[in-house]
């Protein structure tokens, strides 16, 4: 008989956003009238950079050309992306990173969720933050690195706690964890993190032969000149931890699909006789028999993002997010609520005093407008909502009038 995978089954039943977006259809069926704001996922609303535009426009013209048309493209991108990439990313903020360890893919939610295929599924142990994005868990859960979840939390897992008291930043594992996921700026608090906290992370990954999944795919929104954009930016992170990046919120391509990954070459991992081996020709083995790459024009829109006028439209597009963000802010702060993020992130993250689900259910029943509820990221964000600053600025400011009017 052909047997489920049954970690299946451990899973929560659906996806946190496609639960919300169930919500949300239901109570706009039951009203019809109601014009619902959504502040919830964190989805782009303003159009592509016009540089983007033009360059997938352009290379659409050349795929219909024999003479200019391409057909699969290099494994890992194209060089024209991925040196780009390299310059603009990295080299410019001191970050030796080189065009080859660059890996262009579909975006960042695809590649935090692939990459733990690289590891064993039976002894490593796993760290993720509480709060988390729950593609990490959910991924690990999948491919049976667990046992069931018992009171929202999966045996097996180790949970970094992150509260009030750490300022949603946490502290380095106490024991032996072999692979931990760390996000910077935080989805979902909107924390950031220090030169200084990030190498704790990369000194305990020393010391205790672990690996780094380093989350960067909100690294456009920090503003705060000292804080690092990238773990490469940390000594000694180049062996120890992996970078996913995104053009999704920086550049608006959430529809688009465009992301990649970073493995430096000194990367290492370890094999059962505790030799060090490199782990980038892990990543190319997987991505040359499971991925056939990102089309011609979104790669090359993509590059358009590093161009002059690329970098300046992304520039205006994050600051109009990042206003919205401050709206947000300041509208709770008047009600007596105590925000976080959304200086440095597109999130903002507070505690509401009561069930996150219920809250969620006042402000969709209430006000028409859809959050996120903290308890969907685990159980240190039970209580909190997550307000995401992805809209139009005339809809943040209807949506704030709206909820303070029900606060
Ligand atoms: C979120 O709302 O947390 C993000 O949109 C999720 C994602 O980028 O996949």
């Amino acid at each position: 008989m052909i047997l489920a995978n049954e970690n299946f089954s451990k899973v929560q039943a659906t996806y946190l956003f496609s639960d919300i977006a169930r919500r949300v259809r239901e109570f706009s069926e039951a009203n019809k009238n109601a014009s619902i704001i959504k502040l919830g996922i964190g989805d782009v609303t303003r159009a592509l950079p016009q540089a983007c535009v033009d360059a997938m426009g352009k290379a659409s013209r050349e795929m219909g050309v024999d003479a200019t048309f391409r057909g699969y493209g290099p494994d890992y991108g194209y060089e024209f992306l991925r040196e780009a990439i390299a310059h603009y990313d990295f080299q410019a903020r001191g970050a030796d990173i080189s065009a080859d360890e660059i890996f262009v893919s579909d975006g960042a939610k695809c590649d935090t969720g692939n990459f733990q295929e690289l590891f064993s599924t039976t002894t490593i142990k796993v760290a993720v933050p509480d709060p988390v994005y729950p593609v990490y868990v959910d991924t690990n859960v999948m491919a049976g690195r667990t046992g069931p979840a018992v009171d929202g939390r999966y045996e097996g897992l180790v949970y970094l706690d992150c509260t009030e008291e750490n300022k949603f930043v946490p502290d380095v594992p106490a024991g032996q964890v072999d692979l931990i996921y760390l996000c910077f700026p935080n989805n979902p608090t909107g924390a950031t993190a220090t030169k200084e906290q990030l190498g704790a992370f990369v000194d305990y990954a020393h010391k205790h032969k672990a690996l780094l999944l380093f989350d960067a795919a909100y690294e456009a929104f920090i503003v705060d000149e000292d804080l690092p954009h990238s773990i490469y930016e940390i000594p000694g992170a180049k062996e120890v931890a992996v970078e996913f990046r995104s053009f999704s919120k920086s550049a608006g391509f959430t529809g688009t699909r465009c992301g990649f990954t970073v493995v430096p070459k000194e990367c290492r991992v370890f094999n059962s006789s505790g030799e060090a081996i490199p782990l980038a020709p892990l990543w190319k083995r997987r991505m040359s028999t499971k991925f056939n790459g990102v089309s011609y024009p979104v790669q090359r829109a993509a590059e358009a993002v590093y161009s002059e006028e690329g970098r300046a439209q992304c520039k205006e597009l994050v600051a109009g997010y990042l206003a919205n963000a401050k709206i947000i802010r300041e509208r709770l702060a008047s009600k007596g609520f105590k925000p976080t993020g959304g200086d440095n992130s597109p999130y903002i993250w507070f505690n509401t005093g009561m069930d996150s689900w219920k809250f969620f259910d006042k402000l969709l029943k209430e006000a028409q407008v859809v959050t996120t509820p903290g308890s969907g990221f685990g159980r240190c964000g039970n209580g909190y909502i997550r307000i995401s600053a992805f809209n139009s600025l005339e809809k943040v400011v209807k949506a704030m009038d709206r909820i303070c009017g029900v606060l």
